[in-house]
């Protein structure tokens, strides 16, 4: 190879390496090369982020005892009317249907009718009725007492529940106190 051929050579290297120099130049001022600020996926997240992921609990059933007092206890008995007189009497020494009598039902333990015959779910319950132990069956009988002869679905109306539960509190001679 004499002298000329070797210059060739080299300024043939030379000149592809610039040309690839530039390429790579061109290359980043046509493709933005920027970072992303943030990573797409947030590695350190994964632990902070896990509850809200985690199958949501039942949500905790809304009390009702805040309600009462400004609850309408026309619409409650109107309620009580549609939805429970086939089953229940309201009147004080009413006799029982497919459901005991519920004249003064608010604070009488359950399973308060002498006599009548109660599922294992209701008679094992220890305590009285009080209000909020009322919105959770109303709300849902078949998930406060399991296996309970109550076949009524729930209301699931808040304030509808706070209606008739006020109408349920004043089947009594001396209604008991609000909460
Ligand atoms: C299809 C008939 C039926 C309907 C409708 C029904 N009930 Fe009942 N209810 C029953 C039966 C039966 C029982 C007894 C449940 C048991 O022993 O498990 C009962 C029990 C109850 C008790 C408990 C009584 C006690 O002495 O412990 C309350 C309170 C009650 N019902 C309220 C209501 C209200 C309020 C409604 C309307 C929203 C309603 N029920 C609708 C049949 C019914």
């Amino acid at each position: 190879m004499n002298s000329l051929e070797l210059n060739k050579a080299c300024a043939a290297v030379l000149t592809a390496g610039i040309v690839f120099m530039l390429a790579g130049q061109l290359g980043k001022v046509l493709v933005h090369g920027e970072k992303p600020h943030e990573s797409a996926i947030r590695i350190g997240d994964v632990g902070a982020s896990a509850p809200a992921a985690a199958p949501a609990a039942a949500p905790a059933l809304e009390p009702i005892s805040g309600l009462l007092a400004a609850a309408n206890v026309d619409n409650g008995r109107t309620i009580a009317q549609r939805q429970c007189a086939s089953c229940h009497t309201f009147t004080e020494g009413g006799r029982n249907g497919v459901g005991p009598n519920l004249y003064g039902i608010v604070g009488a333990p359950h399973g308060h009718v002498e006599g009548f015959n109660y599922s294992a779910a209701i008679k094992g319950k220890a305590g009285p009725w009080n209000y909020e132990e009322l919105n959770a069956w109303l709300h849902k009988p078949s998930s406060y007492a399991p296996g309970t002869r109550m076949a009524y679905a729930g209301l699931s109306n808040t304030q509808q529940r706070a209606d008739l539960i006020a109408y349920l509190r004043s089947l009594a001679a001396n209604p008991q106190p609000l909460p």
